[in-house]
């Protein structure tokens, strides 16, 4: 019923992910980049009638998030996560890259420190060093092909007397882990016993695939921040929306006042009105997709195991972000990056960006029609072929 095969090529539209393909003067129709994480889908036609009407309407002024809005994310935290809301603990804010830096502003000083787990969706590295402070990270563990979290480094980190805040990525970008309720508790446990606040960025929540099941970060501690969006759910990220999430009111205080005391604050107007239609509306095409998004998965498992029995593929919990080793091939990560993008037209985020964990992986969106995640496999294989790469 809905459409997940059509393509919008993004060339010349100022789309940050196919920025590479335009500088490498790539104009095949069959390569698609698979790098930075947004989808190469078509919106769900409830947003884009939503917007339609919001550009009929003629004006555009200063807007905020209204009562129907905070309903409708209200609505949809309680129905696909459990968890009931009130109004008045949305923050709303450009993005949840904004809201990261806002809350190192707002609860650390310079000098403090941010812990993060690695690897890392980049801003997680660079967004607190940039403001100033100190960046510890805790290595998540390989144990046999999965990410585990390391407990005792954690509570070593933690126990730091500058350890302020963590930032903690639920479900994880980039190795697909959708982190069990007994994990968080002890992440809780841990943060709430040294006075560490955490910054729960749960943007992929809606993501996660059976058996696994998101649990919000606030379940374990309301004392939180959480994070999301329906820039990733609903492929609105061009919109800059993000909903922060503060229960307590001196913690939201805080926050508001680290970003808007003196400049004040508005929304944007297109971004409000169609994450309120995805959240009103928008659920039976998320359904469709997850299913869409689970089949490129199989999919891509399928091909890289007969084809390329020697890449591990981490095991996709949730997100759609397919995290897989391939230091099988043999090559350093720039001829690594040098023979994806140029032997074989495969543009990837290289997994150092990810930090030094992520050396050797590639990271790739997987939120595509099936047919060109097809095409980009069978190049890859054809490529690897060429070149005689162990596999
Ligand atoms: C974990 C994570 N947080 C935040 C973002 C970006 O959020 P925003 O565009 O709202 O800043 C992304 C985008 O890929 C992400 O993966």
């Amino acid at each position: 019923m809905y459409d997940f095969t059509t393509l919008r090529p993004r060339r010349g539209m100022g789309a940050e992910k196919w920025a590479e393909l335009e500088r490498q003067g790539v104009s095949d129709p069959e390569v698609i980049p698979f790098s930075v994480a947004d989808m190469d889908l078509l919106c769900a036609p409830e947003i884009t009638a939503a917007l339609r009407e919001a550009v009929d309407f003629g004006v555009y002024g200063y807007t905020v998030a209204e009562d129907g809005f905070r309903s409708a994310l209200a609505g949809w935290m309680a129905r696909r996560h459990g968890w009931e809301i009130r109004p008045e603990w949305l923050v709303s804010t450009f993005g949840v890259v904004h809201a990261i830096l806002q809350a190192v502003y707002a609860f650390t000083k310079p000098g403090e420190a941010v812990i993060y787990q690695s690897p890392a969706y980049p801003p997680f590295r660079s967004v607190p060093g940039a403001a100033g402070r100190k960046l510890y990270a805790n290595p998540l563990r390989r144990s046999d092909g999965c990410w585990e979290m390391d407990f005792d480094g954690l509570e070593a980190l933690c126990a730091r007397p500058e350890s302020k805040l963590l930032l903690l990525c639920s479900p994880h970008n980039p190795t697909g882990r959708v982190w069990t309720g007994e994990e968080l508790s002890r992440v809780a446990d841990i943060c709430r016993r040294h006075g560490v606040l955490v910054f729960s960025d749960e943007i992929h929540a809606d993501f996660v695939f059976a058996p696994h099941r998101h649990s919000v970060f606030a379940r374990f501690e309301e004392r939180c921040i959480v994070a999301v969006s329906a820039s990733k759910t609903f492929n609105l990220a061009g919109l800059s929306t993000a909903s922060i999430l503060i229960p307590d009111r001196e913690l939201r205080r805080r926050f508001r006042d680290a970003g808007t005391a003196h400049t004040g604050f508005f929304n944007n107007y297109f971004g409000l009105a169609a994450a309120r239609a995805a959240y009103e509306h928008g659920e039976a095409w998320l359904d469709a997709l997850v299913v869409h998004l689970r089949g490129n998965y199989e999919y891509a498992v399928d091909f890289l195991s007969k084809k390329f029995p020697s890449v591990k593929v981490a095991p996709q919990e949730g997100t759609y972000l397919l995290w897989a080793d391939f230091s099988c091939l043999g090559l350093t990560p720039e001829e690594q990056e040098r023979f994806l993008r140029e032997d074989a037209l495969v543009f990837t985020d290289e997994g150092y960006l990810f930090g030094p964990e992520g050396s050797g992986f590639e990271r790739l969106v997987l939120a595509c029609p099936r047919y060109h995640l097809q095409k980009a496999l069978e190049r890859l294989d054809a490529a690897a072929g060429r070149r005689n790469l162990p596999r």
